[in-house]
């Protein structure tokens, strides 16, 4: 029992870790709130992301008449005109009125590609034309972009109101040809490259959010979490964006899979004042109770909720000689035979999280069962209601939780034993709880739960804070080591930021 209680329990602490993203009136369950900090690193995934998909940009062949003194009309034609590579040294984000604004200044590209010219002239009666490469240094290249954010029915919609690209300056330098012919190409294809560059630049983004776009627009609204229950991912009103962040809500709740689930969508308020003592992590998840609640529902709803305790480390506490002294008339009915406690949650436990933990009250309908000669026998059938308080802390990229008991109280509901002498009763079962199940369940969670890597992106520096009815996690995302773990499979355990990633990668 004790086992599959720690699982629920482990289970509870960690259904946030499956989901990411917070402000005042509340619709959803789930806030997600990023701070410049964390905006600043999804930028600078976006752009790495941009960078490998932008590349190699090809641009579409220039050809044109040019007029070059002393030689005369000259045919050319630039082709292959090829961007192997950008270097971004300076990146901003920052949020405003019409979006998310981000700006890349002074990068530099170098681009290949072929020329070719062809002329006759009077004095030479056959055509003459050559053919060589150069190679384009850009410099000063910046890109303006205005990211929008909108719910679009529950969905993300991320559209780019505004795209900019801008060329300060280019050099050509050729690998062979005469010095005409430099001359002749700078004059004439300077505006024609630096315009096709801009061009070219501009699209592969609009293209690239389009692709992002299609892939918000796909994901799923609900995401399994445990074989029986899944999360309800669907974004509630419009993402809000203040100076500081962007704050991200979604429903939260957990239904059973496949089930639709009766959610009563009553007032939430997220205190404003409620703050990690750090301010500077990049994201800070807010997750309310009725999300914690919603899974013990499908929980129970399944009837996963029960455990038979057969086997304790003090064996003796399971037999009827143990109890010889408590329940006379047991040991005298089945002597020396073995008990077993049926525990069953008899009706929704109610979970609150209250300043410093979560408070959860279980009420349980306990059936003594002896067994003998290979029968089992139930003798008796008590109610029970458990208070406990628990607590999480993440360290590293671990979850820990202990559980501590506060309170319980128990009467007896049917007998075919005779009376019991429940103040007796009851102390051996605050002795079980206490000395056995209690240590048995906090050394499973001391073990601790090592916390989901999505691609090799993890939470790093977590703190968790209770606030009246939210749990608060601020934390920061480590990068992984290598951008190579994107290609590493990752356990489908429905999270938006895997499925986002997973679904940018086909996308290339
Ligand atoms: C076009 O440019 C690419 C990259 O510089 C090069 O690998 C390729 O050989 C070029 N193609 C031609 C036909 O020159
Ligand atoms: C790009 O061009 C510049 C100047 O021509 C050169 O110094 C630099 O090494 C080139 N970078 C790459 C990656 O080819
Ligand atoms: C998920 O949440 C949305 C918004 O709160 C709600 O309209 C929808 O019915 C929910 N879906 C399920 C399956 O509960
Ligand atoms: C009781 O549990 C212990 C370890 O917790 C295990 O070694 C033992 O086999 C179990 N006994 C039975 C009868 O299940
Ligand atoms: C445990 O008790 C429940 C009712 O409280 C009963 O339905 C179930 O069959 C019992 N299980 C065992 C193994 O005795």
């Amino acid at each position: 029992m004790a086992r599959s209680f720690s699982v629920f329990v482990i289970f509870f602490l960690f259904n946030f870790c499956y989901t990411h993203v917070q402000s005042n009136d509340q619709q959803g369950y789930i806030t997600i709130d990023i701070s410049n900090k964390g905006l600043d690193f999804l930028k600078d995934l976006l752009l790495e992301k941009a960078e490998s998909s932008l590349l190699p940009l090809y641009l579409p062949k220039i050809e044109k008449a040019v007029k070059i003194p002393i030689v005369g009309r000259v045919h050319m034609v630039l082709s292959n005109i090829t961007m192997e590579r950008i270097d971004v040294t300076s990146s901003t984000v920052k949020t405003g009125d019409t979006g998310i604004l981000i700006a890349v200044s002074g990068a530099t590209a170098n681009l290949s590609m072929n020329w070719k010219y062809s002329y006759s002239t009077w004095l030479i009666p056959i055509a003459v034309s050559d053919e060589g490469s150069a190679t384009i240094r850009v410099e000063g290249l910046e890109i303006e972009l205005t990211l929008s954010l909108k719910n679009l029915q529950g969905s993300l919609k991320l559209s780019v109101p505004d795209c900019g690209c801008d060329v300060k300056d280019i050099s050509i330098k050729l690998d062979g040809g005469a010095s005409w012919l430099y001359q002749g190409l700078v004059n004439a294809f300077e505006g024609n490259i630096v315009s096709a560059v801009e061009n070219a630049v501009s699209k592969k983004i609009k293209d690239g959010i389009i692709k992002l776009d299609s892939a918000l627009q796909s994901l799923p609204k609900e995401v399994p979490i445990t074989n029986i229950a899944s999360l309800n991912v669907t974004f509630v009103e419009d993402p809000k964006l203040s100076e500081s962040s962007l704050d991200l809500e979604i429903d939260g709740l957990l239904s059973a899979k496949d089930e639709n689930m009766v959610s009563n969508h009553d007032h939430k308020t997220l205190q404003a004042s409620l703050s990690c003592k750090e301010v500077d992590k990049m994201v800070r998840i807010s997750l309310h109770e009725d999300v914690l609640n919603s899974a013990s529902t499908v929980y129970f709803e399944a009837k996963k909720m029960h455990w038979i305790v057969d086997n304790v480390s003090d064996q003796s506490l399971l037999n009827t000689a143990g109890w010889r002294f408590i329940i006379p008339q047991l040991y005298k009915l089945y002597p020396n035979d073995d008990i077993n406690l049926n525990i069953s949650v008899s009706s929704l436990p109610t979970i609150k999280i209250e300043k410093q933990h979560i408070v959860a009250t279980i009420p349980l309908d306990v059936v003594i069962d002896v067994l003998d000669a290979g029968e089992v026998i139930p003798v008796a059938g008590v109610s029970m209601v458990i208070s406990a308080s628990i607590s999480a802390e993440i360290s590293g990229n671990t979850l820990y939780g202990s559980v501590k008991l506060n309170d319980f109280s128990m009467s007896l509901k049917w007998s075919k034993i005779g009376d019991l002498h429940m103040r007796l009763v009851q102390s051996v079962i605050s002795t079980m709880l206490k000395t056995v199940i209690l240590p048995y369940v906090n050394l499973q969670l001391r073990k601790g739960h090592l916390l989901p890597v999505f691609h090799g992106y993890k939470l790093q520096d977590a703190q968790i804070v209770y606030v009246d009815s939210w749990i608060v996690i601020c934390s920061n995302v480590a990068s992984p080591q290598k951008i190579q773990s994107c290609l590493v499979p990752a356990s489908r355990k429905g999270s938006l930021v895997h499925e986002t990633i997973t679904r940018l990668d086909a996308g290339n």
